[in-house]
């Protein structure tokens, strides 16, 4: 597994901003869409692509397009789908398919309550968007979802990580022979006993959509 974590001042720029309690939920998603977009643009150095022939209006060359089959994105719900447009604006040909992933907060177990996905992920890249890798549990479980159908490259976008959770998802990841590379916009210090990333920025899914339950 390799770990990117993006090192620039428009980032953090905009973590800042997102972590900080006094932000609304309106800025909160707007922020999230702009960090995914920029984050898009380390996540996909090396998204496929096959040659292309096309004339302009001055000569012909051979340029090059995103090869077939086309990459796959994958929000896990609830709190991916806040990550999905921003991701699509640079891959705005790419499919989705959906992940709903919940988890247990006692046994900080992660398991799958819905699953929107091509049954054959054969030669497909995948671009898996969770904001917060935590505890590592939910991602190793999608990730092996995803590996289990086919998938033979798969590039985590995630907002924050906690170095726990990155040594816990490589643990998780064994015998899986697919590389694995994870981008972030920052590494945190640690998780507290809750399963909460510190600082981090709270929880996700509820700065984006509210507080369910
Ligand atoms: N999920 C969140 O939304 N926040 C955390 O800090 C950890 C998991």
């Amino acid at each position: 597994m390799r770990t990117h974590v993006i090192e620039h001042p428009l980032v953090d720029h905009k973590l800042t901003v997102l972590r900080d309690q006094e932000t609304e939920s309106p800025t909160f998603r707007r922020l999230v869409d702009e960090l995914v977009t920029l984050l898009a643009y380390e996540a996909t150095r090396d998204v496929r692509v096959a040659p292309d022939e096309i004339v302009t209006p001055v000569s012909p060359m051979t340029g090059v397009k995103l090869a077939t089959p086309k990459p796959l994105v994958v929000p896990i719900l609830r709190a991916g789908l806040g990550m999905l447009d921003g991701m699509m604006r640079l891959l705005p040909t790419a499919e989705v398919g959906f992940l709903g992933m919940v988890r247990n907060e006692e046994t900080l177990e992660a398991s799958t309550y819905a699953e929107r996905l091509p049954d054959d992920l054969s030669g497909r890249q995948c671009y898996v968007l969770d904001p917060m890798l935590a505890t590592g549990g939910t991602l190793a479980a999608a990730i092996r979802f995803l590996v289990d159908r086919g998938a033979d490259d798969i590039t985590c976008v995630t907002l924050l990580a906690a170095p726990e959770g990155c040594a816990n998802l490589e643990a998780g990841l064994e015998g899986v022979d697919v590389p694995v590379t994870i981008v972030t916009a920052a590494m945190d210090e640690r998780l507290n006993d809750k399963g909460y990333i510190v600082p981090g920025l709270g929880d996700a899914g509820d700065r984006l959509y509210g507080v369910v339950g």
